[in-house]
């Protein structure tokens, strides 16, 4: 199985030699060279998370689009939000997204809901020789798989957040039939097409629903032949926090903001429990190699009260949270975000300009400089992104 692991990455890279340009990329981040010495100038961001829609077609407990985005009838119209591209000029901003070579995440909302994302992922991975991977709820993949396919597609990281009742209270009642339906004729698909790509990683999102299901959903994900898992905490930003969040930036940048507006209340998790369900998962998926799961962050070491219930533990980087200086976010219009949670003020529009143009322009670098200067937003403190290692 190791073996198999071994093999599958090596097809991986090979399939997108930029892989390894953008774990040096990474590497070199973190040093942080860029981060301690320049005025604003960053390296080239080792991944782009591509939004082509922010509209879903579920309704998930956590989802902090929930209460903002993800429902098509409170969308803000006529804003980077909703306005969705066509497909010649999706392509082009596929294209400018490619110039500096990254890897590529699409996600949204639900990204399986916009018409030409087949489109995109032929641009970025059969055209440019691009990782490409999406992110998905996985309730359209089988009617896009094919195409998905013949596009180059690399990854997908589908979402479960438990099985059968679980999953239904996260993501809501019937769902977890159709996704079972769904991932197996996606399989299905991929073993007829002869296809070793794409790859497939579960992420399962912790909620006081579902933190309890971890091993049996890995056990349930292993019988079907997925064996890479992704634990992800929460975002856990109350309603006072990002009040105080959004007149903070007003009166500190003058520019317009908007967070994630999800919040928890993680008040019946036991942390107990919620720590031996993450052990014995991992001890599931041990045998298919140490990549086959993964935690992020990785509170293990810390225990788990201190994030559920106390003061965040400490961030893997010191200095100041990296997320402006390694990724960048497209939203459907186009526009260029730093950050999801924390700073909403476009950096350009790549109908207008290239990714490499926007990524160190005066907007981009007035952020970086400001943001070493004063250092984290007070809402950093409980952003999960700082605390991620390999940002
Ligand atoms: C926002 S969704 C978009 C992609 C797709 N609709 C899906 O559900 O996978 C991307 C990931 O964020 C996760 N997510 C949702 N709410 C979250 C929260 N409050 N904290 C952390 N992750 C969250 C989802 O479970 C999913 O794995
Ligand atoms: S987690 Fe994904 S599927 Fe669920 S509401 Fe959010 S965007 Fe939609």
């Amino acid at each position: 199985m190791v073996f198999r692991n071994v093999l599958d990455k090596i097809e991986r890279i090979s399939r997108s030699p930029d892989i390894v340009r953008n774990r040096f990329r990474r590497m070199i981040g973190r040093l942080g060279i860029d981060v301690n010495y320049s005025n604003g100038v960053s390296f080239y961001p080792h991944t782009v998370c591509l939004i082509p829609t922010l509209r879903c077609n579920l309704d998930c407990i956590m989802c902090g689009l929930r209460e903002n985005l993800a429902v098509p009838s409170r969308l803000p119209t006529g804003t980077m939000f909703n306005h969705e591209r066509t497909r010649e000029e999706i392509i082009v901003i596929s294209d400018r997204i490619a110039e500096i070579r990254p890897n590529v995440l699409i996600g949204g909302g639900e990204p399986t809901l916009y018409p030409y994302l087949p489109d995109i992922i032929e641009r970025i991975s059969k055209r440019h020789g691009l990782f490409s991977g999406i992110m998905t709820n996985g309730l359209l993949l089988a009617e896009l798989m094919e195409s998905l396919i013949d596009a180059g597609l690399i990854m997908v990281y589908v979402s479960i957040d438990g099985i059968g009742e679980v999953f239904d209270r996260v993501r809501g009642k019937g769902n977890f039939e159709r996704f079972e339906s769904a991932l197996k004729q996606s399989w299905r698909i991929k073993s007829r097409k002869g296809s070793k790509i794409p790859f497939f990683t579960a992420v399962y999102t912790i909620t006081p629903d579902n933190y309890f299901d971890i091993p049996r959903t890995a056990k349930w994900l292993v019988s079907l032949g997925i064996t890479k898992l992704v634990i992800q905490h929460p975002v856990k930003f109350s309603k006072e926090m990002i009040e105080r969040h959004n007149s903070s930036v007003k009166n500190a940048y003058d520019h317009i903001h908007w967070t994630w507006g999800g919040s928890l209340d993680m008040r019946s998790i036991d942390p107990k429990l919620l720590g031996s369900s993450i052990a014995e998962a991992k001890k599931i998926l041990s045998p298919y190699g140490k990549n086959a799961f993964e935690e992020k962050p990785d509170w293990s070491r810390w225990g788990y009260e201190s994030y559920y219930f106390g003061n965040m533990p400490p961030p893997v980087k010191r200095r100041v949270c990296q997320l402006f200086w390694r990724m960048t976010f497209i939203y459907p219009d186009g526009s260029v975000m730093p950050s999801l949670f924390c700073y909403f003020h476009t950096m350009g529009n790549l109908l207008d300009n290239t990714l490499g143009e926007i990524w160190n322009n005066e907007a981009y670098r007035f952020l970086r400089s400001r943001v070493k200067s004063n250092g984290w937003f007070k809402i950093c403190d409980n952003c999960v992104f700082p605390h991620v290692s390999n940002i």
